[in-house]
């Protein structure tokens, strides 16, 4: 068997032409939905993440602000600044980008951000509505994975859904998605036993640990859908996920390729939170 691509290119592009039709009609209520994005330092890669994050806004016809401040910038100075966002009625969401300088407390920062502009979903009150299955903000890369799931019609109501990674970003919200759409999940990580044997009984796999080859063709069940969010640089230094992508596909029924999987849909998800905020505030 050779997997069928999920192509998160093909589906952002749709996504996003959607977003942009949606902005077009708040526009017409004369609401510009509008995204802040702060960077603090001079991380390179930060730097063309934001870039990139704010020509999707312009492409999509949101109103973007890039914010940027030297690496040396007070811990209370960016509170100031994310206070000012809070009440600044024409931006709708807020995003600071991660990682910050040693000196400012990124969680404190996170959840200085009010909750209704959380486009990141990284706040404390955005994870907790996720645990409850209250509105709220959905963290960017998890979701993108819900919509690829969606893409391919895939119902995940008693499949057995295994996510490799734990972290507060991807495996932990990632799980409660699966969750909530009546998956069985299990959570593997660094301390799990045998992770093969988790993976082989999985319908589902959702690779989130940022290594390479974590997944092998041996680990995966035929007819497996396998979700791969890694970003990692092979021998050669070309991009590649946590996933054996050749050896995958001839099991898999589904695979994320890497680049070009789960990536875009990351900023995609960034563009319909955004506008979803706009939506929620105009109401
Ligand atoms: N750094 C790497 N990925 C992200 C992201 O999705 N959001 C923010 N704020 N920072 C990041």
């Amino acid at each position: 068997m050779t997997a069928q691509l999920i192509d998160g290119n093909a589906l952002s592009k749709q996504l996003r032409s959607e977003v942009a039709t949606r902005a077009q009609a708040l526009k017409a209520k004369g609401v510009t939905p509008g995204l802040a994005v702060v960077l603090v330092g001079d991380n390179q890669a930060s730097q063309v993440y934001v870039r990139n994050k704010v020509k999707a806004c312009e492409d999509a016809g949101l109103h973007s602000v890039l914010e940027k401040y030297e690496a040396s910038m007070t811990e209370a100075d960016l509170l100031a600044r994310v206070e000012a966002l809070n009440n600044d009625p024409s931006i709708h969401g807020i995003l600071v980008q991660l990682p910050l300088p040693a000196h400012i407390d990124a969680q404190k920062v996170i959840e200085a951000i009010s909750p209704a502009k959380d486009v990141d979903g990284f706040h404390i009150a955005s994870a907790g509505a996720l645990m409850t299955g209250m509105p709220g903000f959905w963290p960017c890369t998890p979701y993108g994975c819900m919509k690829m799931l969606e893409s391919i019609n895939y119902d995940l109501k008693g499949k057995h859904a295994v996510v490799i990674g734990r972290s507060n970003i991807v495996g932990k919200p990632m799980a409660l998605m699966l969750l909530q759409k009546n998956a069985t999940v299990t959570i593997c990580h660094s301390g799990t036993k045998d992770l093969k044997a988790m993976t082989l009984q999985a319908d589902v796999i959702v690779a989130a640990v940022g290594k390479r080859n974590v997944l092998t063709a041996d680990m995966v069940k035929p007819g497996a859908v396998v979700l791969d969010v890694g970003m990692n640089r092979n021998d050669e230094g070309k991009l590649c996920g946590d996933v054996d992508f050749e050896g995958v596909k001839q099991v898999a029924s589904h695979i994320t390729p890497v680049p070009g999987g789960v990536g875009p849909m990351t900023i995609t998800m960034l563009l319909v939170n955004t506008l979803e905020a706009a939506e929620r505030a105009s109401n």
